[in-house]
């Protein structure tokens, strides 16, 4: 691909700032050092960090450690951290990230925003599932309102339907879209997962018409059938067509702020230059947190907290499709998810998912998301998204007897409305 024939006009304008250009070496040993702006350490209000793991390790970040892990760092990454971030790519995927090409963010939902800053001139459009993660919308909006919604289905996004939605775009001499957006795993709202073959049927139509994929993939690894994760899109892809997104969020701790980006050095290295111009780089002293424990815990480790953290997510799971199947009618349609945290409800055409929660949902005590949040057109309306992350499997239950009684006073409304 050439890259930068994919960058936005916008996107042009961005220089390296001089002062992070000569920052390594001012980190040279013996090098004295006038030239950096950065406060002195002595200076810095912890004396020592200490932290306790849930399942019984503890770390304390004190000396030169914590110096570095107050202080600026470069936009990258904080140096201790690259290191182990490659090895628990490697050891997640299987891809060997390169020194360049990888880069820490604040959350992989400031990957979104840059890389909708980075490529998206106004009237560029983007491919996106319908119904599609509502803080993606919200950064690709920032910069085009054209997008080329593609239905999902229980295989994840129907890439036969894209491959014909390309090739009438292809044929007909019209511009074509600049990203495919793709939320692989446990799709937020959807709550499916991209199946192998459509994986690879992804990339030979990005390989085809030169696109490039944005993989935002937060819920990899929660599994809630304790099987290996599908390969990625990254992992698949031989043609550099893959810019990824991994986030901390769901596996460590959101508040953190804790995702990169990785894929061709290219777009990292643009990812750079806009993240010095806005944050220069994530809080260095979550990056040392991050690195403490991946010390740690080595992937294996790692992984296999993971796994017994999903027993949670499966067990609420479990709870929410079983009261689901006991109390809502037949006419509701949902596929069961494999990862991640959620359920998409289709109900009958003609209700209104937002009446329903307005009219209903604080009276009854339920809430879940309309589904006119998720649409590229405001369209969805007869869809819900229901989390099942954070309530008791008692309160799942209770609350999809609640929905049930949701559902049965829209359908009076539907039915009144039409013999009116
Ligand atoms: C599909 C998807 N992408 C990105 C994000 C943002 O995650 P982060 O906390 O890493 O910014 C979310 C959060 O819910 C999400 O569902």
């Amino acid at each position: 691909m050439r890259y930068s024939a994919l960058l936005a006009a916008r996107a042009a304008g961005l220089r390296p700032s001089p002062i992070r250009k000569i920052a390594p070496l001012m980190r040279l040993p013996g090098m004295i050092s006038l030239g950096g702006g950065y406060p002195n350490p002595q200076t810095f209000a912890f004396e020592s960090v200490t932290v306790g793991f849930r399942e019984g390790k503890s770390l304390r970040i004190d000396g030169p450690t914590l110096a570095a892990a107050c202080q600026y760092a470069p936009t990258d990454c904080h140096p201790p951290l690259k290191p182990l971030l490659q090895r628990w790519h490697c050891a997640k995927d299987g891809v060997d990230l390169g020194d360049d090409s990888l880069l820490v963010l604040n959350g992989s939902q400031e990957g979104l925003h840059i890389a909708a800053y980075l490529l998206l001139d106004p009237g560029d459009s983007v491919v996106i599932s319908e119904p599609a993660y509502p803080g993606a919308l919200a950064a690709f909006r920032a910069f085009t309102d054209r997008f080329l919604p593609v239905p999902v289905d229980q295989d994840g996004t129907d890439t036969h339907e894209l491959e014909r939605i390309l090739a009438r775009i292809h044929g007909s001499g019209g511009p074509m879209p600049k990203l495919v957006y793709e939320v692989p795993n446990g799709h937020n709202p959807a709550g499916v997962s991209l199946s192998l073959e459509r994986r690879k049927h992804l990339l030979d139509i990005a390989q085809r018409f030169d696109l490039l994929i944005l993989e935002d993939d937060p819920y990899q690894l929660l599994q809630l059938e304790d099987r290996p994760p599908i390969p990625t899109l990254q992992s698949l892809d031989r043609s550099g067509h893959v810019l990824r997104l991994d986030s901390f969020s769901k596996i460590f701790a959101p508040g953190l702020r804790i995702g990169y980006a990785s894929g061709p050095t290219e777009l990292i290295r643009a990812f750079e230059l806009y993240k010095q111009g806005t944050n220069l780089h994530t809080s260095t002293m979550a990056q040392a947190l991050l690195a403490g424990f991946l010390e740690l815990h080595p992937p294996e480790q790692f992984r296999a907290l993971i796994r017994n953290n999903c027993q949670v997510y499966r067990d609420n799971r479990d709870a929410m499709l079983d009261a689901a199947r006991q109390f809502l009618p037949s006419s509701v349609r949902y596929h069961v998810p494999r990862e991640g945290m959620f359920v998409w409800f289709e109900l009958p055409p003609g209700f209104d998912s937002q009446r329903m929660v307005e009219t209903d949902g604080t009276e009854l005590g339920v809430l879940l998301v309309p589904g006119p949040a998720f649409s590229t057109t405001g369209g969805l309306r007869n869809g819900m998204r229901a989390s099942f992350s954070m309530a008791t499997p008692d309160a799942l239950r209770e609350g999809m007897r609640r929905f049930a009684v949701m559902i049965d006073r829209e359908a009076q409304r539907v039915r009144a409305a039409t013999a009116g």
